[in-house]
């Protein structure tokens, strides 16, 4: 029987894979059979990455290339690297992420760009460099790292800026997914709740927050490394082949109470 998930041969660009979730999702393409592109802004962390990964995964490619998702020349040059590399890309999983929680009526301007420029006009830029390759292929897999944050608020924790970013993110997909679904390009999004990461690390893993994150938490629990690779591998590979404009919510059923 065919194996829906296979990955050898895809070349695939994550952004946002110097640290967190980004790393574990390049260990689960390299070992899928993918060729890795791994963009970020700290290239020395990049490069850790590459030779880890690429130690365990000897016959893969795993390119470290410094990027800042808000910069379009950047974006340019490192999709030009890839291509010179590659010859083509299958695989684009939008991950770079920052984060705050600020109040709005505290909320400096700078702020909110920050947040909003790397969450949701990084998409935006990746996918309009990476999507015309992919169109005159007319194949492509396009993955958004959204957040149960785009779907649901918190009372307590106020991420206006990263509610509105990650909102839009779902709903970008969708909009991206409509227009390309005849080019043969799916875009979809994953969209989880709490992993251990930098960004999650010293502010929601501490006790207090996770005593009230299990409370609420159907599943009782934060996810563990690697329980968000079956959605990305899903999404990536052609398992989804007739899936497009999706969020999936990986988050222990939080968003379905
Ligand atoms: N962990 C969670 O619980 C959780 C939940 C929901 C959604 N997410 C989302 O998951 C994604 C990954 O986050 P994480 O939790 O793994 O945190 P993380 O360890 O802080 O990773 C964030 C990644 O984004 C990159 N990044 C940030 N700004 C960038 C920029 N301007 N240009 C290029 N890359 C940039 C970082 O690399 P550099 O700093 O080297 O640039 C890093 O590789 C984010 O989109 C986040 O919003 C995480």
């Amino acid at each position: 029987m065919t194996n829906l998930f296979d990955l050898t041969g895809k070349k695939a660009v994550i952004a946002g894979a110097s640290s967190g979730i980004g790393v574990q999702f390049t260990e689960m393409l390299a070992g899928q059979g993918a060729d890795v592109a791994i963009l970020a802004r700290r290239y020395d962390k990049l490069v850790a990455v590459a030779e880890e990964i690429g130690a365990k995964y000897p016959e893969r490619r795993i390119i470290p290339i410094q990027c800042d998702v808000r910069q379009e020349d950047e974006i340019i040059e490192a999709v030009r690297k890839v291509m010179e590399a590659f010859g083509q890309i299958d695989i684009l999983l939008n991950n770079a992420g920052v984060v705050d929680a600020v109040p709005i009526e505290a909320l400096e301007e700078e702020a909110w760009d920050r947040v909003l420029d790397t969450d949701l006009k990084g998409v935006f830029l990746m996918s309009k460099h990476v999507i015309r390759h992919m169109k005159e292929r007319k194949y492509g897999k396009i993955i958004n790292t959204a957040s149960m944050l785009g779907l649901t608020a918190s009372a307590s924790v106020p991420t206006h800026s990263y509610n509105a970013a990650k909102g839009g993110v779902i709903h970008l997909t969708r909009g991206v997914a409509a227009t390309y679904a005849k080019h043969g390009i799916t875009v979809n999004a994953i969209g989880p709740s709490l992993f251990r990461s930098e960004m999650t690390e010293n502010t929601l893993f501490t006790e207090q927050a996770l005593k009230m994150y299990n409370a609420v938490c159907p599943m009782g629990r934060p996810g563990n490394p690697g329980e968000l690779n079956g959605a990305v591998l899903y999404f990536a590979s052609d398992a989804s082949s007739y899936t497009t404009g999706q969020t999936l919510f990986v988050d222990g059923g939080w968003t379905i109470i």
